[in-house]
């Protein structure tokens, strides 16, 4: 391998964190075939971008990327591979091709185990190659973890896919049906993670709340019983998890949050709407008042919790009124963080076919609405830490010399002046400001 000439990859990753989690995964695998990285996609011999297929505008911005790609691509005569992954490429498969010819490799999130194999494909038979299978599941027992480097908090896949099948929805056709990893794989990149000196581990799934591992005797363990598992774990200080649904919120996960300190508090549990009639159209299995009757119960078991959610306006045959029940809903339960987003007609859905469908313009219209409303609760959130003490991670150096930043139990980021810590130290700190996403805090006297 000495004598071979460094090859460069260049990757770009749009879409959820279980992608990063994924582009991670391929930078390690890349490397034991002598790639590095580059910031730079005009230097690279390998560029990869690992797609989103939520929404239309995530879709589209790939072709996009992928002119400015083929102007890079003709200047190296061709010489640069151009791959796809991720889901476009799963949900597109060949199109992708046809729609963009300088693209050589499409595969789907099944298959990055496989990727060293198949660029091998590639410069072979000298045509591209399209990899959209759904094969067993076997790419996490062949990933590596080389990347982790100079990190202080880091994802671990545990659960992928989804069965759920909301109308408006891609992701079970994109990520395939729910897979949990075992127990024990889990346990073992979680235990590599504390030695490469991760403090904090979000485990990630589609429905991660949904998790349900074999363990080494046989028997199941749900999300709960892992992450009890799991904070034994020395070095890995504080535990989340993300996203969960709201029909697998049990009493036991609840219960997590009252007596498990480094279970973090902060539950990001979208709900999408706040109509019956519209969350019944969206098949989501509960009614708004299920929904607040669970956030109800997380916040008797952790007081102070931090509510995060996501929804979406404009879902097919959404009225006035329905739409009302969801700015209801936002009112009841307060959020601290959101995510809001106009419906996307997604082809091969249910909901994309209805004839109902609502005007763009109401979609703006509403969605304007609905996001005044979560970012002055955001801020409300925010201003509600003022004058709190809590423990704050430190994730890297500020914008200023001297100033650090990192993560309140909350989630938000807090920036602080601390002489002499460095990253991954969990300090004290006394939050005393509060500007647009963030909080600004000092270190606590000690008494
Ligand atoms: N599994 C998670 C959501 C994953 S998708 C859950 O069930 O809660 C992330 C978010 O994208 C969704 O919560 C939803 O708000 C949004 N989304 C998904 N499909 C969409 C579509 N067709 N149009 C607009 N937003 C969509
Ligand atoms: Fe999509 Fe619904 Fe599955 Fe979430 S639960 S990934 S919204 S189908
Ligand atoms: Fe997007 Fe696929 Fe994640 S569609 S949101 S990258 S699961």
């Amino acid at each position: 391998m000495s004598n071979e000439p460094v090859r460069k990859v260049f990757i770009k990753t749009y879409g959820c964190q279980m992608n990063v989690y994924d582009s991670d995964r391929m930078i390690g695998i890349l490397s034991d075939e002598g790639y590095i990285t580059t910031s730079d996609p005009a230097e690279a011999d390998l560029v990869i971008l690992n797609t989103c297929h939520i929404r239309e505008k995530a879709a589209e911005k790939v072709y996009s990327e992928l002119g400015r790609i083929r102007s890079l691509k003709q200047k190296h005569n061709g010489e640069m591979l151009v791959a796809v992954a991720g889901c476009v490429a799963q949900a597109e498969g060949e199109e992708i091709v046809r729609r963009a010819p300088a693209v050589d490799l499409v595969f789907g999130p099944q298959s990055y185990h496989r990727l060293p194999e198949l660029i091998r494909r590639r410069q072979t038979n000298g045509q591209a190659v399209v990899e959209a299978e759904f094969p067993a599941e076997e790419k996490f027992g062949a990933m590596k973890n080389q990347v982790l480097g100079r990190q202080v908090s880091a994802f671990l896949t545990v659960q992928e896919g989804c069965d759920k099948f909301c109308t408006f929805c891609v992701v079970p056709y994109t990520r395939g049906a729910e897979y949990s990893r075992p127990v024990d794989q889990v346990i073992a990149e979680a235990r590599a993670m504390a030695t490469a000196g991760i403090r904090e581990i979000t485990l990630l799934g589609q429905n991660v709340n949904a998790y349900h591992g074999r363990t080494a005797d046989g028997e199941t363990c749900n999300l709960a019983s892992l992450i009890a598992r799991l904070s034994q774990i020395d070095g890995i200080e504080r535990w989340r998890y993300t996203t969960s649904h709201p029909r697998e919120m049990d009493a036991e996960l609840i219960e997590a949050h009252a007596v498990n300190p480094k279970l973090m508090p902060y539950l990001h549990l979208p709900v999408q709407a706040g109509s019956n009639r519209v969350l019944k159209a969206m098949n989501r299995g509960h009614t708004a008042q299920d929904y607040i009757r669970t956030i109800e119960r997380v916040r008797a078991a952790r007081p102070g919790i931090a509510i995060a959610g996501d929804f979406i306006v404009g879902f097919p045959g959404e009225t006035e009124n329905d739409f009302r029940d969801t700015l209801e809903l936002v009112n009841t339960i307060g959020y601290a963080n959101a995510y809001s987003f106009k419906y996307s007609a997604r082809p091969g859905t249910p909901a994309a076919s209805r004839e109902d469908q609502v005007p763009d313009e109401v979609k703006a219209e509403r969605l304007g609405r609905l996001q005044n409303l979560l970012a002055e609760q955001a801020k409300g959130f925010l201003r509600s830490l003022v004058g709190q003490t809590m423990p704050v991670l430190l994730e890297r150096a500020g914008r200023h010399g001297g100033q650090l930043t990192g993560r309140s139990p909350y989630l938000c980021p807090v920036h602080l002046e601390a002489p002499g810590a460095t990253k991954g130290d969990i300090l004290d700190v006394v939050i005393n400001g509060v500007s647009a996403n963030s909080l600004s805090a000092h270190i606590r006297q000690a008494a």
